[in-house]
Protein backbone atom coordinates (compact mmCIF):
# COMPACT_ATOMS: atom_id res chain seq x y z
CA UNK A 1 0.00 0.00 0.00
CA UNK A 2 1.52 3.29 -0.90
CA UNK A 3 2.08 5.81 1.81
CA UNK A 4 -0.53 9.06 2.64
CA UNK A 5 1.43 12.01 1.56
CA UNK A 6 1.47 14.81 4.43
CA UNK A 7 1.84 18.30 2.26
CA UNK A 8 3.71 20.32 2.83
CA UNK A 9 2.50 24.41 3.20
CA UNK A 10 5.28 26.33 3.37
CA UNK A 11 5.09 30.09 4.38
CA UNK A 12 8.46 31.38 4.47
CA UNK A 13 7.31 34.02 2.13
CA UNK A 14 4.30 35.32 4.45
CA UNK A 15 4.80 34.44 8.02
CA UNK A 16 8.72 33.96 7.67
CA UNK A 17 9.09 37.10 5.96
CA UNK A 18 7.25 39.47 8.24
CA UNK A 19 9.34 38.53 11.40
CA UNK A 20 12.21 41.13 11.96
CA UNK A 21 15.21 41.44 9.16
CA UNK A 22 13.56 38.64 6.99
CA UNK A 23 12.11 40.70 4.62
CA UNK A 24 12.48 39.96 0.74
CA UNK A 25 11.81 42.10 -2.20
CA UNK A 26 9.93 41.05 -5.06
CA UNK A 27 12.84 39.35 -6.91
CA UNK A 28 14.33 37.35 -3.81
CA UNK A 29 10.85 36.62 -3.24
CA UNK A 30 10.42 35.06 -6.97
CA UNK A 31 14.26 33.70 -6.53
CA UNK A 32 13.10 31.74 -3.38
CA UNK A 33 9.51 30.50 -5.05
CA UNK A 34 11.21 28.88 -7.55
CA UNK A 35 13.37 27.16 -5.40
CA UNK A 36 10.63 26.37 -3.10
CA UNK A 37 8.70 24.81 -5.90
CA UNK A 38 11.77 22.62 -7.36
CA UNK A 39 12.25 21.29 -3.41
CA UNK A 40 8.46 19.81 -4.25
CA UNK A 41 6.38 22.12 -1.39
CA UNK A 42 3.03 21.34 -2.14
CA UNK A 43 1.71 25.00 -0.98
CA UNK A 44 3.25 28.40 -1.14
CA UNK A 45 1.98 30.77 0.82
CA UNK A 46 3.14 34.04 -0.82
CA UNK A 47 2.28 36.93 1.44
CA UNK A 48 -0.86 38.80 2.07
CA UNK A 49 -2.19 40.57 -0.51
CA UNK A 50 -4.21 43.56 1.60
CA UNK A 51 -0.94 43.84 3.37
CA UNK A 52 0.38 46.14 1.19
CA UNK A 53 1.10 46.70 -3.23
CA UNK A 54 4.49 44.96 -2.46
CA UNK A 55 2.59 41.81 -0.84
CA UNK A 56 0.16 41.96 -3.81
CA UNK A 57 2.56 42.42 -6.38
CA UNK A 58 4.59 38.81 -4.92
CA UNK A 59 1.76 37.36 -4.98
CA UNK A 60 0.40 38.17 -8.50
CA UNK A 61 3.67 37.62 -9.92
CA UNK A 62 4.57 34.02 -7.65
CA UNK A 63 1.04 32.94 -9.04
CA UNK A 64 1.89 33.89 -12.18
CA UNK A 65 4.66 31.92 -12.69
CA UNK A 66 4.61 28.68 -10.47
CA UNK A 67 2.44 25.98 -11.84
CA UNK A 68 3.26 22.82 -9.55
CA UNK A 69 2.58 23.92 -6.37
CA UNK A 70 -0.82 25.32 -5.10
CA UNK A 71 -0.10 29.43 -4.29
CA UNK A 72 -2.04 30.53 -1.88
CA UNK A 73 -2.87 34.46 -0.64
CA UNK A 74 -3.85 34.76 3.08
CA UNK A 75 -6.79 36.88 4.18
CA UNK A 76 -8.61 38.18 6.77
CA UNK A 77 -12.21 37.31 7.13
CA UNK A 78 -13.47 40.79 5.75
CA UNK A 79 -14.88 41.18 2.05
CA UNK A 80 -12.47 43.16 0.66
CA UNK A 81 -9.14 41.26 2.23
CA UNK A 82 -10.25 38.11 0.22
CA UNK A 83 -11.49 40.24 -2.91
CA UNK A 84 -8.10 41.24 -3.10
CA UNK A 85 -6.45 37.82 -2.44
CA UNK A 86 -8.79 36.44 -5.21
CA UNK A 87 -7.57 39.19 -7.63
CA UNK A 88 -3.54 38.46 -7.22
CA UNK A 89 -4.12 34.99 -7.21
CA UNK A 90 -5.80 35.50 -11.03
CA UNK A 91 -2.89 34.17 -12.92
CA UNK A 92 -2.20 30.73 -10.69
CA UNK A 93 -2.14 27.51 -12.33
CA UNK A 94 -3.48 25.95 -8.85
CA UNK A 95 -4.79 29.13 -6.23
CA UNK A 96 -5.54 28.59 -2.68
CA UNK A 97 -7.45 31.69 -0.64
CA UNK A 98 -6.35 31.01 3.28
CA UNK A 99 -8.80 33.12 5.39
CA UNK A 100 -8.72 33.39 9.00
CA UNK A 101 -10.06 34.99 12.27
CA UNK A 102 -9.15 34.28 15.93
CA UNK A 103 -11.48 32.20 17.74
CA UNK A 104 -10.17 32.56 21.65
CA UNK A 105 -11.91 34.78 24.20
CA UNK A 106 -9.30 36.57 24.88
CA UNK A 107 -9.02 37.71 21.10
CA UNK A 108 -12.51 37.76 20.64
CA UNK A 109 -12.53 40.43 23.82
CA UNK A 110 -9.40 42.59 23.23
CA UNK A 111 -8.77 42.50 19.76
CA UNK A 112 -11.91 41.77 17.89
CA UNK A 113 -14.21 43.23 19.86
CA UNK A 114 -16.71 40.15 18.94
CA UNK A 115 -19.12 37.79 20.46
CA UNK A 116 -18.68 34.22 19.47
CA UNK A 117 -21.65 34.28 16.92
CA UNK A 118 -20.54 37.33 15.21
CA UNK A 119 -17.36 35.23 14.42
CA UNK A 120 -19.39 31.85 13.50
CA UNK A 121 -21.52 34.07 11.31
CA UNK A 122 -18.16 36.26 9.75
CA UNK A 123 -16.78 32.73 9.20
CA UNK A 124 -19.50 31.20 7.25
CA UNK A 125 -19.43 34.32 5.23
CA UNK A 126 -15.44 34.58 4.58
CA UNK A 127 -15.46 30.92 3.57
CA UNK A 128 -18.09 31.25 0.97
CA UNK A 129 -17.11 34.10 -0.65
CA UNK A 130 -13.78 32.98 -1.11
CA UNK A 131 -15.07 30.00 -2.47
CA UNK A 132 -17.28 31.87 -4.86
CA UNK A 133 -13.77 33.06 -6.30
CA UNK A 134 -11.77 29.42 -5.86
CA UNK A 135 -11.92 25.55 -4.87
CA UNK A 136 -9.24 25.57 -2.53
CA UNK A 137 -10.14 27.52 0.37
CA UNK A 138 -8.39 27.07 4.21
CA UNK A 139 -9.63 28.35 6.88
CA UNK A 140 -7.73 29.29 9.62
CA UNK A 141 -8.88 29.69 13.60
CA UNK A 142 -6.03 32.01 14.69
CA UNK A 143 -5.03 31.27 18.35
CA UNK A 144 -6.73 27.48 18.19
CA UNK A 145 -4.62 26.43 20.89
CA UNK A 146 -6.14 28.57 23.30
CA UNK A 147 -9.85 28.55 22.25
CA UNK A 148 -12.62 26.54 23.79
CA UNK A 149 -12.62 23.46 22.54
CA UNK A 150 -16.40 23.23 22.03
CA UNK A 151 -16.40 26.14 20.42
CA UNK A 152 -13.49 25.07 18.25
CA UNK A 153 -16.01 22.10 16.74
CA UNK A 154 -18.64 24.93 15.98
CA UNK A 155 -16.19 26.97 14.19
CA UNK A 156 -14.62 24.36 12.05
CA UNK A 157 -18.37 23.02 11.32
CA UNK A 158 -19.49 26.49 10.03
CA UNK A 159 -16.20 26.35 7.78
CA UNK A 160 -16.65 23.09 6.52
CA UNK A 161 -20.36 23.43 5.55
CA UNK A 162 -19.23 26.88 4.20
CA UNK A 163 -16.85 24.96 2.09
CA UNK A 164 -13.89 24.85 3.44
CA UNK A 165 -11.58 22.24 1.87
CA UNK A 166 -8.47 22.36 4.84
CA UNK A 167 -9.09 23.29 8.42
CA UNK A 168 -6.08 24.78 10.28
CA UNK A 169 -5.58 24.61 14.05
CA UNK A 170 -2.72 27.41 14.58
CA UNK A 171 -1.20 27.41 17.53
CA UNK A 172 -0.62 31.14 17.38
CA UNK A 173 1.36 31.90 20.13
CA UNK A 174 3.47 28.38 20.85
CA UNK A 175 1.77 27.90 23.88
CA UNK A 176 0.65 24.36 23.11
CA UNK A 177 2.26 20.99 24.44
CA UNK A 178 2.71 17.84 22.09
CA UNK A 179 0.81 15.20 24.05
CA UNK A 180 -1.82 18.29 24.77
CA UNK A 181 -2.01 19.33 20.63
CA UNK A 182 -2.50 15.68 19.86
CA UNK A 183 -5.60 15.30 22.21
CA UNK A 184 -6.84 18.71 20.70
CA UNK A 185 -6.32 17.34 16.89
CA UNK A 186 -7.88 14.17 18.07
CA UNK A 187 -10.84 15.41 19.19
CA UNK A 188 -11.44 17.42 16.74
CA UNK A 189 -11.21 14.60 14.45
CA UNK A 190 -13.85 12.50 16.56
CA UNK A 191 -16.36 15.60 17.28
CA UNK A 192 -16.37 17.73 14.24
CA UNK A 193 -19.23 17.06 11.10
CA UNK A 194 -17.72 16.42 7.70
CA UNK A 195 -13.69 16.59 8.76
CA UNK A 196 -13.03 13.69 7.01
CA UNK A 197 -13.82 15.02 3.51
CA UNK A 198 -11.36 17.98 4.39
CA UNK A 199 -7.62 18.27 4.84
CA UNK A 200 -6.51 18.90 8.67
CA UNK A 201 -3.84 21.34 8.87
CA UNK A 202 -1.09 22.19 11.84
CA UNK A 203 0.43 25.78 12.29
CA UNK A 204 2.94 25.88 15.41
CA UNK A 205 5.23 28.25 16.50
CA UNK A 206 8.33 28.22 18.20
CA UNK A 207 8.05 30.27 21.64
CA UNK A 208 8.82 27.10 23.85
CA UNK A 209 11.02 25.40 21.23
CA UNK A 210 8.13 22.75 20.81
CA UNK A 211 7.22 24.03 17.30
CA UNK A 212 8.58 20.39 15.44
CA UNK A 213 8.02 17.87 18.64
CA UNK A 214 3.98 19.53 18.21
CA UNK A 215 4.09 19.41 14.72
CA UNK A 216 5.15 15.79 14.30
CA UNK A 217 2.35 14.94 17.58
CA UNK A 218 0.00 16.37 15.05
CA UNK A 219 0.81 14.43 12.39
CA UNK A 220 0.35 11.39 14.44
CA UNK A 221 -2.87 12.04 15.53
CA UNK A 222 -3.79 12.17 11.73
CA UNK A 223 -3.11 15.92 10.79
CA UNK A 224 -2.11 15.88 6.95
CA UNK A 225 -0.79 18.91 6.38
CA UNK A 226 2.11 21.02 8.03
CA UNK A 227 2.33 24.55 7.74
CA UNK A 228 6.13 25.41 8.26
CA UNK A 229 9.09 27.59 7.07
CA UNK A 230 12.67 27.21 5.74
CA UNK A 231 15.32 27.24 8.65
CA UNK A 232 12.40 27.91 11.28
CA UNK A 233 12.04 31.71 10.31
CA UNK A 234 8.98 33.26 11.39
CA UNK A 235 7.43 35.69 14.16
CA UNK A 236 9.29 35.99 17.32
CA UNK A 237 10.58 32.13 17.55
CA UNK A 238 9.70 30.98 14.91
CA UNK A 239 7.30 28.82 13.22
CA UNK A 240 8.08 25.07 12.89
CA UNK A 241 11.49 24.28 10.42
CA UNK A 242 9.89 22.42 7.54
CA UNK A 243 13.66 20.63 6.95
CA UNK A 244 13.33 18.91 10.63
CA UNK A 245 9.96 17.38 10.36
CA UNK A 246 10.13 16.40 7.16
CA UNK A 247 13.99 14.55 7.91
CA UNK A 248 12.13 13.36 11.40
CA UNK A 249 9.23 12.06 9.13
CA UNK A 250 12.13 10.35 6.36
CA UNK A 251 14.78 9.23 9.25
CA UNK A 252 11.73 7.34 11.50
CA UNK A 253 9.12 5.70 9.29
CA UNK A 254 9.03 2.94 12.41
CA UNK A 255 7.65 5.72 14.42
CA UNK A 256 5.57 7.74 11.92
CA UNK A 257 4.04 4.69 9.93
CA UNK A 258 2.72 4.78 6.28
CA UNK A 259 3.08 8.26 6.01
CA UNK A 260 5.63 10.37 3.54
CA UNK A 261 6.03 13.83 2.08
CA UNK A 262 6.84 15.20 -2.02
CA UNK A 263 9.69 16.80 -0.55
CA UNK A 264 12.89 16.44 -2.83
CA UNK A 265 15.11 15.99 0.29
CA UNK A 266 18.77 16.75 -2.07
CA UNK A 267 16.98 20.15 -2.33
CA UNK A 268 16.58 20.98 1.32
CA UNK A 269 20.38 22.04 2.12
CA UNK A 270 20.22 24.29 -1.58
CA UNK A 271 16.90 26.13 -0.13
CA UNK A 272 18.18 26.75 3.22
CA UNK A 273 21.44 28.43 1.62
CA UNK A 274 19.54 30.13 -0.63
CA UNK A 275 17.50 31.89 1.77
CA UNK A 276 20.36 33.07 4.55
CA UNK A 277 21.97 34.48 1.81
CA UNK A 278 18.73 36.70 0.46
CA UNK A 279 17.72 37.53 4.31
CA UNK A 280 21.65 38.07 5.25
CA UNK A 281 20.76 35.84 8.36
CA UNK A 282 22.87 32.63 8.70
CA UNK A 283 21.58 29.79 10.89
CA UNK A 284 23.16 29.05 14.50
CA UNK A 285 26.08 26.33 13.68
CA UNK A 286 24.70 23.52 15.70
CA UNK A 287 21.03 24.10 14.54
CA UNK A 288 19.52 20.56 13.17
CA UNK A 289 20.00 19.11 9.39
CA UNK A 290 21.11 22.49 8.02
CA UNK A 291 23.62 23.88 10.93
CA UNK A 292 27.29 24.10 9.56
CA UNK A 293 28.07 21.47 12.71
CA UNK A 294 25.22 18.93 11.75
CA UNK A 295 27.33 16.63 10.23
CA UNK A 296 30.77 17.65 11.74
CA UNK A 297 32.26 15.07 13.99
CA UNK A 298 34.82 16.80 16.80
CA UNK A 299 35.09 13.62 19.53
CA UNK A 300 37.87 11.66 18.15
CA UNK A 301 35.93 8.41 19.44
CA UNK A 302 33.31 9.70 17.13
CA UNK A 303 35.49 10.74 13.87
CA UNK A 304 37.01 6.81 14.85
CA UNK A 305 33.48 5.34 14.59
CA UNK A 306 32.01 7.39 11.22
CA UNK A 307 35.57 6.44 9.44
CA UNK A 308 34.68 2.42 10.34
CA UNK A 309 30.96 3.05 9.94
CA UNK A 310 29.10 6.31 9.42
CA UNK A 311 26.47 5.22 10.76
CA UNK A 312 27.80 4.65 14.24
CA UNK A 313 27.37 8.37 14.33
CA UNK A 314 25.44 9.55 11.72
CA UNK A 315 21.35 8.86 11.73
CA UNK A 316 21.13 10.40 8.13
CA UNK A 317 23.69 11.03 5.66
CA UNK A 318 24.96 14.55 4.05
CA UNK A 319 24.21 13.77 0.62
CA UNK A 320 20.58 13.08 1.64
CA UNK A 321 19.76 16.57 2.20
CA UNK A 322 21.92 17.92 -0.35
CA UNK A 323 24.92 19.20 1.10
CA UNK A 324 27.66 18.99 -1.52
CA UNK A 325 30.93 17.66 -0.90
CA UNK A 326 33.50 20.87 -0.20
CA UNK A 327 36.37 18.77 -1.86
CA UNK A 328 34.91 20.13 -5.19
CA UNK A 329 35.70 23.90 -5.06
CA UNK A 330 36.46 25.66 -7.86
CA UNK A 331 38.94 27.88 -9.00
CA UNK A 332 40.32 30.44 -11.64
CA UNK A 333 40.36 28.14 -14.48
CA UNK A 334 36.46 26.95 -14.07
CA UNK A 335 34.58 27.71 -16.80
CA UNK A 336 31.11 28.68 -17.82
CA UNK A 337 30.16 24.99 -17.95
CA UNK A 338 31.38 24.17 -14.48
CA UNK A 339 29.91 27.77 -13.35
CA UNK A 340 26.82 27.00 -14.61
CA UNK A 341 26.65 23.02 -12.59
CA UNK A 342 27.22 24.67 -9.32
CA UNK A 343 24.81 27.54 -9.79
CA UNK A 344 22.14 25.00 -10.62
CA UNK A 345 23.39 22.23 -7.40
CA UNK A 346 22.94 25.24 -5.61
CA UNK A 347 19.27 25.96 -6.86
CA UNK A 348 20.31 28.90 -8.48
CA UNK A 349 19.34 28.81 -12.57
CA UNK A 350 20.57 31.94 -14.35
CA UNK A 351 20.13 32.56 -17.41
CA UNK A 352 21.17 35.76 -19.96
CA UNK A 353 22.21 38.95 -18.52
CA UNK A 354 21.85 37.22 -15.25
CA UNK A 355 24.23 34.46 -15.90
CA UNK A 356 26.79 37.00 -17.46
CA UNK A 357 27.24 39.00 -14.96
CA UNK A 358 27.55 36.28 -12.05
CA UNK A 359 30.18 34.68 -14.04
CA UNK A 360 32.24 38.34 -14.43
CA UNK A 361 31.96 38.50 -11.21
CA UNK A 362 32.89 34.68 -10.28
CA UNK A 363 36.22 35.23 -12.12
CA UNK A 364 37.19 38.58 -10.97
CA UNK A 365 36.88 37.08 -7.29
CA UNK A 366 39.01 33.67 -8.53
CA UNK A 367 41.85 36.06 -9.73
CA UNK A 368 41.78 37.36 -6.16
CA UNK A 369 40.98 34.29 -4.68
CA UNK A 370 42.67 31.06 -4.71
CA UNK A 371 39.01 28.84 -4.65
CA UNK A 372 36.09 29.36 -5.03
CA UNK A 373 33.20 28.05 -2.41
CA UNK A 374 29.98 27.35 -2.62
CA UNK A 375 29.55 30.17 0.11
CA UNK A 376 31.70 32.32 -1.87
CA UNK A 377 29.26 31.73 -5.25
CA UNK A 378 26.21 32.29 -3.02
CA UNK A 379 27.66 35.34 -1.86
CA UNK A 380 28.23 36.77 -6.09
CA UNK A 381 24.29 35.65 -6.51
CA UNK A 382 22.88 37.29 -3.44
CA UNK A 383 25.33 40.22 -4.39
CA UNK A 384 24.65 40.32 -8.07
CA UNK A 385 21.50 39.12 -9.00
CA UNK A 386 19.04 39.08 -6.72
CA UNK A 387 19.46 43.00 -5.69
CA UNK A 388 18.52 44.13 -9.41
CA UNK A 389 16.08 46.78 -8.28
CA UNK A 390 18.32 48.35 -6.06
CA UNK A 391 18.00 52.49 -5.71
CA UNK A 392 21.67 52.65 -4.43
CA UNK A 393 24.82 51.41 -6.52
CA UNK A 394 28.38 51.07 -4.76
CA UNK A 395 30.97 52.43 -6.79
CA UNK A 396 34.55 52.93 -6.46
CA UNK A 397 36.00 53.53 -2.73
CA UNK A 398 38.86 54.27 -1.70
CA UNK A 399 40.31 54.77 2.00
CA UNK A 400 43.37 55.65 4.05
CA UNK A 401 43.57 54.26 7.69
CA UNK A 402 46.12 53.47 9.91
CA UNK A 403 47.82 54.10 13.05
CA UNK A 404 46.79 57.89 12.92
CA UNK A 405 43.54 58.83 14.83
CA UNK A 406 41.27 59.18 11.87
CA UNK A 407 40.81 57.02 9.15
CA UNK A 408 39.26 59.34 5.35
CA UNK A 409 37.27 57.52 2.98
CA UNK A 410 36.10 58.61 -0.79
CA UNK A 411 33.05 56.49 -2.05
CA UNK A 412 31.28 56.91 -5.39
CA UNK A 413 27.69 55.66 -5.19
CA UNK A 414 24.96 56.42 -7.07
CA UNK A 415 21.48 57.54 -6.76
CA UNK A 416 19.06 55.75 -8.98
CA UNK A 417 21.84 56.24 -12.02
CA UNK A 418 22.67 59.55 -11.03
CA UNK A 419 26.36 59.39 -10.12
CA UNK A 420 28.00 60.62 -6.63
CA UNK A 421 31.18 61.45 -4.97
CA UNK A 422 32.03 62.20 -1.60
CA UNK A 423 34.94 62.40 1.16
CA UNK A 424 34.53 61.45 4.82
CA UNK A 425 36.53 61.47 7.97
CA UNK A 426 35.77 58.95 10.59
CA UNK A 427 37.49 56.97 13.78
CA UNK A 428 38.48 53.81 11.58
CA UNK A 429 37.88 53.02 7.88
CA UNK A 430 34.22 51.28 8.83
CA UNK A 431 33.29 54.46 10.30
CA UNK A 432 34.29 56.62 7.21
CA UNK A 433 32.96 54.50 4.80
CA UNK A 434 29.67 54.67 6.63
CA UNK A 435 30.01 58.26 6.93
CA UNK A 436 30.45 59.08 3.17
CA UNK A 437 27.74 56.71 2.19
CA UNK A 438 24.89 58.37 4.43
CA UNK A 439 25.94 61.79 3.49
CA UNK A 440 25.85 60.39 -0.28
CA UNK A 441 22.14 58.57 0.31
CA UNK A 442 20.89 61.39 2.95
CA UNK A 443 19.60 58.68 5.01
CA UNK A 444 18.75 58.72 8.95
CA UNK A 445 18.91 55.16 9.79
CA UNK A 446 20.41 54.26 12.70
CA UNK A 447 23.23 51.40 12.45
CA UNK A 448 22.23 48.45 14.95
CA UNK A 449 24.76 46.11 14.80
CA UNK A 450 27.95 45.81 12.91
CA UNK A 451 29.07 41.67 12.66
CA UNK A 452 32.10 40.38 10.18
CA UNK A 453 32.51 37.18 9.75
CA UNK A 454 34.89 35.06 7.40
CA UNK A 455 33.21 32.85 4.86
CA UNK A 456 35.73 30.27 4.62
CA UNK A 457 38.63 29.48 6.00
CA UNK A 458 42.48 30.87 4.78
CA UNK A 459 44.27 34.01 4.12
CA UNK A 460 42.19 34.78 1.26
CA UNK A 461 38.87 34.04 3.06
CA UNK A 462 36.27 36.71 1.92
CA UNK A 463 34.74 38.71 4.70
CA UNK A 464 31.15 38.54 5.14
CA UNK A 465 29.68 41.34 6.81
CA UNK A 466 26.63 41.87 8.22
CA UNK A 467 24.88 45.54 9.38
CA UNK A 468 20.84 45.81 10.92
CA UNK A 469 19.51 49.66 10.66
CA UNK A 470 16.45 51.05 12.22
CA UNK A 471 14.10 53.55 10.43
CA UNK A 472 10.84 54.64 11.74
CA UNK A 473 10.38 50.97 13.82
CA UNK A 474 11.51 48.71 10.90
CA UNK A 475 14.66 46.84 11.04
CA UNK A 476 16.51 44.99 8.25
CA UNK A 477 20.02 43.77 7.82
CA UNK A 478 22.49 44.17 4.77
CA UNK A 479 24.89 41.83 3.73
CA UNK A 480 27.93 42.07 1.85
CA UNK A 481 31.11 39.88 1.18
CA UNK A 482 34.49 40.35 -0.57
CA UNK A 483 37.69 39.42 0.10
CA UNK A 484 38.35 43.26 1.15
CA UNK A 485 36.58 43.77 4.76
CA UNK A 486 35.95 47.32 3.78
CA UNK A 487 34.56 46.54 1.09
CA UNK A 488 32.36 44.13 2.58
CA UNK A 489 30.93 46.81 5.09
CA UNK A 490 30.11 49.07 2.30
CA UNK A 491 28.06 46.71 0.54
CA UNK A 492 26.45 45.60 3.96
CA UNK A 493 25.43 49.14 4.20
CA UNK A 494 24.13 49.92 1.10
CA UNK A 495 22.18 46.73 1.02
CA UNK A 496 20.51 47.80 4.04
CA UNK A 497 19.68 50.99 3.06
CA UNK A 498 18.51 49.51 -0.48
CA UNK A 499 16.06 47.36 1.90
CA UNK A 500 14.95 50.02 3.57
CA UNK A 501 14.26 51.99 0.27
CA UNK A 502 12.07 48.54 -0.73
CA UNK A 503 10.20 49.63 2.29
CA UNK A 504 8.99 52.99 2.01
CA UNK A 505 8.34 51.94 -1.48
CA UNK A 506 6.23 48.95 -1.06
CA UNK A 507 4.27 50.97 2.21
CA UNK A 508 3.72 54.23 0.00
CA UNK A 509 0.59 52.97 -1.31
CA UNK A 510 -1.11 51.33 1.62
CA UNK A 511 -0.41 50.59 5.33
CA UNK A 512 0.67 47.44 6.51
CA UNK A 513 -2.00 45.59 8.25
CA UNK A 514 -0.49 43.24 10.75
CA UNK A 515 -1.83 40.13 11.65
O1 LIG B 1 0.05 31.95 13.63
C1 LIG B 1 -1.05 32.06 13.08
O2 LIG B 1 -2.12 31.89 13.67
C2 LIG B 1 -1.06 32.43 11.68
C3 LIG B 1 -2.38 32.33 10.97
C4 LIG B 1 -2.59 33.45 10.02
C5 LIG B 1 -2.50 31.00 10.31
O3 LIG B 1 -0.04 32.71 11.10
ZN1 LIG C 1 1.72 31.93 12.26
Amino acid sequence: MSNEIIRIFDTTLRDGEQSPGCSMNLSEKLTLARQLEKLGVDVLEAGFPIASEGDFESVRAIAGELRESIVCGLARTGSADIERAAEALEGAAKPRIHTFIATSDIHLEHKLRMGRQQVLDEVDRAVRQARSYCDDVEFSAEDATRSDWDYLVQVFEVALEAGATTVNVPDTVGYTTPGEYHALIAELRSRVRGIDKAVISLHCHNDLGLGVANSLAAIRAGARQVECTVNGIGERAGNTAMEEVVMALKTRPDVYEGVDTNIRTTEIYPTSRMLSSIIGVSVQPNKAIVGDNAFAHEAGIHQDGVLKNAMTYEIMTPQSIGRPSNELVLGKHSGRHAFRDRLSELGFDLAGDEFEGAFRRFKDLADRKKTVYNEDIEAIVADSVIRSDDRFELGELAIVSGTFPTATATVELSVEGDKRKTSSVGIGPVDSVFKAIACLTDTKAELLRYQVNAITGGMDAQGEVSVSLSEDGRRVIGHGAHTDIIVASAKAYVHALNKLEWHKRRHSVSEPKGI
